[in-house]
């Protein structure tokens, strides 16, 4: 049993210690924007905010975020409308999606601690945020579109 914080309230999971936190998201607590993709750490789909670092659900064991904050896709914004949330609609960024809300929260985590970021910082950061579709030149241009419109604040 683990107790958290997840996109400002607190919540408890009765998934087994071990029990990666992409599960208790999704299976437990319901919210499925989180995606599954590799299981291993090597794709993205998964990525969550702990404490405001982008980390992945997936290979995150659901005890070790105890007494932590997690924010989802879900808890980017209320309404929805994160300035990357607008930005990426604006560029049109997703082709199938599936990827998308892991690459959005990897991108809101960069502009966190990088709010006006260079190509280098781009690919830097979102290296590790695989698209089958290669939507990358369209998510490039949806994170400087953000970072105009004031993602960091
Ligand atoms: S599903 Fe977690 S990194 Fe791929
Ligand atoms: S938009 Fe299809 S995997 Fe990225």
């Amino acid at each position: 049993m683990t107790t958290f914080r997840l996109n400002g309230r607190e919540v408890t999971v009765h998934a087994p210690d071990d029990s990666p936190l992409l599960w208790a998201i999704r299976e437990e607590l319901g919210l499925t924007g989180t995606k599954f993709g590799c299981g291993i750490g090597q794709c993205g789909a998964c990525t969550v905010h702990v404490g405001g670092q982008a980390v992945r659900s997936c290979i995150t064991p659901a005890a070790a975020i105890a007494g932590q904050e997690v924010t989802t896709i879900e808890g980017l914004d209320p309404h929805g409308a994160h300035p990357l949330q607008t930005a990426w609609i604006e560029a049109q960024a997703p082709q199938c999606g599936y990827c998308q809300s892991g690459q959005i929260m990897q991108a809101a985590a960069l502009l966190k601690a990088t709010p006006h970021p260079t190509d280098a910082d781009i690919d830097a950061a979102m290296n590790g945020n695989l698209c089958r579709c290669m939507a990358y030149i369209r998510i490039r241009r949806a994170i400087k579109l953000a970072a105009g419109h004031g993602a960091h604040a």
